[in-house]
């Protein structure tokens, strides 16, 4: 049965102390838990402690042997009968790091042990009340041998260390700060460890480190700079002060996900701490320092004020993407990450909203908490927080969160705590708001205007509506911010009236499912841009025409704006191409070509925004809306037009290639714009096939960098010439593994790009990749750089017609689902819009699909398997 939120009740008892020792040895680890606290209200003496997989060694109770007729152990933990009043229990147990490749709870990863706990991963360590609202100070004690684990890490600030006997040693941590679970953390090994410190706004200096394998050192340097700008961007911008004496950041090579922010101790998948001019690409740069950042936030937004139940996950996870968003904005270019957000909001939130898996920010039901690690939880959520604070100003935004963490601290909150610091905080009523954390669904707007040259005044009608989603028929109207321009037809802003104040943008608050706004002194009959900087998450059909919308993508002042100008007249050409054979459409792709063509002439001395300017909508992204769709027809269809752009400006693009990276590497926003713009060219010119081939292979050997090697490897990858240009990929390929084979995140790009190479022999080559010694199945980036890679990033190749795709993902799946259920869950995502697609296609993926209903997997499988095949 799924848990529900109506059914949340407090925890009966609190825990006043935590004292864990730990007697570390990969095969048998002996954990001694000493609780002490109190029960604090109901009549019922019976005390839930969860446990997964756990040897019960001993139970005290108030210093004496507890007798079995005092408690009862179930699958899910134990149940102990308590008196009244002040308690201290001791527990121990026995688990076994080594077996654990599910990554939950204490692990090995190459050699060292570590941990994973949120959301229930520390039931699998000891017997505990393993939820979000149980907080108590923790002291940890760690014992292992010397020469293997040397460095011995948990929450907090160290305490005493030293030898025992000739061979072994220990180490003391205590963490002052009340936590959950959760955030519990531990990890004992040998490491090189980068050192810097930070001096906080009170002047306080702090130690930093990193924690990565052995030869690693020198891969550090970006993620400490990112970790000190964040330090200081949240003293500057949000007022939050670091507060602890020591900060460590450990880098693992298995790890489920991106990063953990364990508090003082945040655990990271390596492929976000470890990055250097030769082997990372600027999207790996990026990545880290947004990630680091991102942990680095939760120290407030999540460790400091938690939630009170996985319900309110997006109380930490929207607030804390959002805060990530902002740094890195302020980092690098605004209008640029504020696009890449978008890009990736459409391709992985609105996918899942508009199928069987959506939910809300906020659900009230879940069957398994790993899964509702989402793109709706994360993406969706920080969407939330930046329309509430476009709704109330800035101003009361920050006394609204202010007041949050004056109010919060120390404590674990719900979304309504939350809400209501910000109601306190200003005079517009932000009730239909919270609507927002409980309706699933993206919100289709529509809008159309008319003009009255004789009063000067424009009537603007916009309407919402949004789609039923699972378990949710009816749709409520919500509040929608949509920030608006009005410009004439030569592309002038006009300066108008709307609800008494002038101005050349307003922002237009559509409540209702249909509403209408006057503006008053327009000057000339107007076009209007809605949603600029995309104020609100939701799908416009904005009614403009296409002769509307190339004025608007040369003239809006809003980047973003001008961007979605294109991208949306791009949509409707490719969407239209996609069913239209005939070759009619030339008029219409010469219009955009030229359209593109002054946007990118206008951007060029912005070369990352160039680089967007000239990116073509998704696969994924353009049948999200269709129904029967083939994808290889909107490939197709993108071929073509990328084609047409690169015919029309084909000197320009072969010279951009031609500029060499001079000087050390530099990994600065502007600097990785240049090479995305490179990346790009090569991408474009890659379209017209065999004409460019040779250039593209002689870049892939002549470059320096990792973004260029790999954007000219993936062009290789999506040229299939009948001579030498067939070869020239896979020459690239073996002259890659040459150098990189004993770099594992390097070789995972290796196994990425092959696998979203649209190619003939597409299939026996992932068949070989998966039979290599290295192909690793309990190495989740190995496996996502096979799986994930192939079945969220070539479209054309999954949704074979054959079915082909679809059964070699079930395959791993298969395999996967014994070792690791959280990785099988997440690759089973892929089939989430099976429905999509044309009926030869949903055939075959159902046919999958019941392979892997049928195959008894873990809860966390099936449970997106079962979501996936109900009938809405
Ligand atoms: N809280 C972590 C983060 O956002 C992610 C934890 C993921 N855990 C999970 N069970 N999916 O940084
Ligand atoms: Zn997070």
């Amino acid at each position: 049965p799924p848990v529900r939120l109506v059914d949340y009740r407090p925890y009966p008892f609190a825990l006043d102390h935590v004292n864990l020792e730990f007697f570390l040895e990969p095969s048998k680890t002996r954990v001694r838990n000493k609780m002490t606290g109190r029960r604090v209200f109901g009549e019922h003496a019976l005390m839930n402690l969860h446990g997964e997989n756990l040897k019960l060694i001993s139970i005290a109770l108030n210093g004496h042997i507890l007798p079995e007729n005092q408690y009862e152990q179930t699958d899910e933990g134990l149940n102990i009968h308590m008196p009244a009043g002040e308690f201290c229990l001791e527990i121990e147990t026995e688990i076994s790091p080594e077996e654990n490749t599910q990554l939950s709870g204490l692990y090995m990863s190459g050699g060292r042990f570590c941990t994973q706990c949120e959301a229930e991963g520390f039931r699998r360590i000891t017997f505990y009340p393993d939820r979000p609202d149980v907080l108590a100070p923790f002291d940890v004690r760690m014992e292992a041998n010397k020469e293997k684990y040397p460095y011995l890490l948990s929450n907090g600030n160290p305490g005493k260390s030293g030898d025992i006997g000739t061979d072994r040693h220990y180490a003391e941590w205590s963490d002052p700060h009340p936590k959950p679970s959760y955030l519990f953390a531990l990890v004992a090994g040998d490491f090189d460890v980068y050192t810097d410190s930070f001096t906080t706004m009170s002047g306080k200096e702090t130690p930093l480190a990193i924690y990565v394998d052995k030869g690693d050192y020198d891969r550090c340097a970006y993620a400490m700079d990112s970790l000190k700008r964040s330090m200081s961007w949240d003293e500057d911008v949000f007022g939050r002060e670091y507060d602890l004496d020591v900060f460590n950041i450990v880098a693992v090579r298995d790890f489920n996900f991106g990063a953990m922010e364990n508090k003082g101790l945040n655990i990271f998948n390596a492929a976000y701490v470890l990055a250097d001019g030769k082997t990372a690409t600027d999207a790996d740069f990026e990545a880290i320092e947004s990630i680091v950042a991102h942990e680095y936030f939760h120290n407030w937004t999540g460790n400091r004020i938690t939630c009170r139940d996985w319900f309110q996950l997006c109380l930490k996870e929207g607030l804390t993407v959002y805060r990530d968003q902002e740094f890195s904005a302020d980092m690098r270019s605004r209008a640029v990450t504020r696009i890449k957000d978008v890009i990736r909001l459409r391709a992985r939130q609105f996918s899942e909203d508009g199928g069987p898996l959506a939910h809300s920010v906020r659900p009230d039901e879940y069957a398994r908490i790993d899964n509702l690690y989402t793109a709706t939880v994360y993406e969706k959520g920080a969407e939330l927080i930046r329309m509430l604070r476009t709704l109330i100003g800035d101003t009361a935004f920050f006394a609204g969160l202010n007041r949050y963490f004056d109010t919060y601290d120390g404590q674990a909150a719900t979304i309504e705590d939350f809400l209501n610091s910000f109601q306190l905080s200003t005079s517009e009523n932000i009730k239909e708001f919270a609507n927002w954390y409980s309706q699933s669904g993206t919100p289709v707007v529509t809008a159309s205007g008319v003009y009255d040259s004789i009063a000067r005044t424009y009537t603007l009608t916009v309407g919402q509506r949004t789609e039923p989603t699972p378990g949710q028929p009816d749709k409520l109207a919500l509040p929608i911010p949509l920030r608006t321009a009005l410009f004439s037809n030569k592309g002038r802003r006009l300066s108008t009236k709307l609800n008494g104040e002038i101005n050349d943008e307003h922002l237009v608050v559509l409540r209702d499912f249909e509403q209408v706004f006057v503006f008053t002194d327009v000057s000339s009959a107007p076009i209007h841009s809605l949603n600029r900087g995309f104020s609100a998450p939701i799908k416009l059909k904005d009614g403009l025409n296409d002769a509307n919308r190339s004025t608007l993508a040369a003239a809006d002042n809003d980047p973003f704006a001008q961007w979605e100008g294109l991208q949306t007249l791009a949509r409707g050409l490719l969407i239209d191409l996609a069913s239209n054979e005939d070759g009619s459409m030339n008029d219409r792709i010469h219009a955009f070509v030229d359209a593109i063509d002054e946007a990118f002439t206008a951007a060029i001395d912005d070369p990352a925004f160039a680089s967007l300017i000239l990116r073509l909508p998704s696969v994924g992204e353009l049948i999200q809306d269709q129904n029967a769709s083939d994808p290889s027809k909107f490939h197709a269809a993108r071929l073509t037009l990328k084609r047409a752009i690169a015919r029309h400006i084909e000197n320009s693009l072969v010279a951009t290639i031609q500029n060499q990276e001079t000087g050390p590497f530099d990994p600065s926003a502007s600097a990785a714009g240049r090479r995305a713009l490179k990346a790009t060219a090569i991408d474009l010119l890659s379209s017209l096939q065999n004409e460019h081939a040779q250039r593209i292979s002689d870049n892939f050997h002549s470059a320096t960098t990792m973004t260029e090697i790999l954007a000219s490897m993936n062009a290789l990858g999506n040229i299939e010439g009948g001579g030498a240009e067939g070869e020239l990929f896979d020459n690239a390929l073996t002259v890659f593994e040459e150098k990189w084979k004993d770099s594992a995140l390097v070789m995972d790009k290796w196994y990425s790009v092959q696998a979203m190479s649209v190619r003939s022999d597409l299939r026996a080559r992932l068949q070989r990749l998966c039979a290599r010694t290295d192909f690793d199945l309990k190495n989740p980036n190995r496996v996502r750089a096979v799986a994930a890679a192939f079945a969220m990033n070539n479209p054309v190749a999954f949704h074979a017609p054959d079915g082909w795709g679809y059964e070699f993902l079930t395959d791993i799946i298969l395999k996967v689902d014994g070792l690791n259920p959280a990785l099988s869950a997440r690759l089973a995502t892929a089939f989430e819009n099976w429905r999509r697609f044309s009926s030869d296609r949903q055939i075959h993926a159902e046919k999958q699909l019941r392979r892997l209903d049928d195959a008894n997997l873990s809860k966390n499988a099936q449970d997106i398997i079962t979501r996936a095949l109900a009938l809405s």
